[in-house]
């Protein structure tokens, strides 16, 4: 996350200061990769949109360009699709003549990618440090150890595990395996729907927001029917008789952009903009979304200011390179940023044209590079945790 001072400029240019400089460092702790191994390119270079041109061209039906609604302008005009995330898995699942994959997104993304698409089929991350703050926040060993804290509490039989498609590959097979599925900001209540079908309780991984929300906004339960099970807490933080008592099994995990909304930031907006609509993604604070006029993923975001009249006005809690785009897309509509610092994703943003031009002319070349590949086991679990998903009603 990248954040800057007041008030939000949406023609302002994502800065790189934050980040670590262009995929040359790691962060062994987390589920994003190593060093970038390229010789990138200078991001000065003039002709760095036409040599992607160019080496797009030359790969020709063998590449297809993925990219998620929070990539850089500068990256989205090479995608062949745009997407949420639950678009991107459907669409990478849809491409068996596709040889190589390059996934403008993020760590995890590429990895359900991965899952998802033919042995024969490569997925390409142009920056290996390209991960998900998020997904950091539940290892396979966290969870293996809650999963033993269920079961210590006598209740492991009656959970059902659905994780965010913002997970790690290891936590979706640990959902597979424990007969559990993903789902996505598109698609949560119909996976929780399904998962009380299947049990009566959910432990809900790793972004409590969405879990909360999708519960009590979108299912009727009561914040009481919700705990939060702390990974850094001795048995996570809860009593058995609390875990008993739950339906709801929260992970203590969050998005860094989309926890920066509060509700001071739709009051303010309110206050600006006498008639505003206040749209967020559900990975937003409870209490933000209780504010809001209206909630949904990314994909729904984009079609509800499509349909929008012209001259509505709308403050938007997502990432500020959609929001950017959104609005300039729109003339007729104002379009504003919910919060009033900049809030990019810098993970999301770690996906610059050195880097996808250094991927695409590696290609090109025939030199394979930046692959993700998650292993047979993992991807057997996590595979029939993704299925699940993908076949729900
Ligand atoms: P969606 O693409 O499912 O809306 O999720 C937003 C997000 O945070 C992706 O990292
Ligand atoms: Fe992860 Fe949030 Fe960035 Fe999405 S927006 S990749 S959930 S940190």
């Amino acid at each position: 996350m990248t954040t800057a001072q007041t008030p939000v400029d949406l023609d302002v240019q994502p800065t790189p200061l934050a980040l670590l400089l262009l995929g040359r460092e790691a962060d062994p702790r987390s589920e994003r990769g190593v060093e970038c191994p390229g010789d990138l390119p200078s991001p000065s270079d003039p002709d760095l949109v036409e040599r992607a041109r160019a080496a797009k061209e030359k790969l020709g039906d063998k590449v297809f360009v993925l990219g998620h609604h929070y990539q850089r302008d500068e990256v989205i005009q090479f995608a062949d699709v745009t997407g949420d995330s639950f678009k991107l898995a459907r669409d990478a699942a849809a491409r068996p003549e596709a040889e190589y994959i390059v996934f403008c997104g993020v760590h995890f993304m590429a990895e359900s990618a991965d899952i998802l698409t033919g042995d024969d089929q490569k997925v390409v991350l142009p920056d290996l440090a390209a991960g998900c703050s998020m997904a950091d926040m539940a290892t396979a060993e966290q969870v293996a150890e809650c999963w033993d804290v269920l079961t210590e509490a006598g209740i492991a039989e009656q959970v059902v595990p659905v994780s965010y498609m913002n997970s790690s590959a290891d936590i979706k097979a640990f959902t597979g395996k424990h007969g559990g599925t993903i789902c996505t900001s598109s698609n949560a209540k119909r996976a929780l729907d399904w998962a009380f079908e299947q049990g009566e309780k959910v432990l809900f991984l790793p972004d409590q927001h969405l879990g909360r929300n999708t519960a009590v906004r979108d299912m009727g339960m009561s914040l009481e029917d919700c705990v939060l099970y702390n990974p850094h807490k001795p048995n996570g933080g809860l009593t058995a008789e609390e875990l008993r008592n739950a339906k709801m099994i929260l992970w203590r995990g969050h998005c860094s952009v989309h926890g920066r909304f509060s509700i001071d930031s739709v009051n303010d907006v309110r206050e600006r903009i006498p008639g505003v609509r206040v749209l967020v993604h559900p990975e937003c604070k409870h209490e933000v979304v209780a504010a809001a006029d209206e909630v949904g993923s990314t994909e729904y975001i984009i079609k509800a200011l499509d349909a929008a009249p012209a001259g509505s006005k709308w403050a938007i809690g997502t990432e500020l390179n959609l929001v950017r785009r959104l609005a300039n897309a729109h003339p007729d509509k104002e379009i504003v940023f919910l919060d009033k610092t900049v809030c990019f994703c810098s993970t999301m943003n770690r996906i610059d044209l050195p880097h996808l031009v250094w991927a695409l002319e590696s290609l090109a070349e025939g030199n394979l590079v930046n692959r993700i590949e998650v292993d047979r086991e993992t991807e057997q679990f996590a595979k029939l945790a993704l299925e699940r998903m993908l076949a729900l009603p």
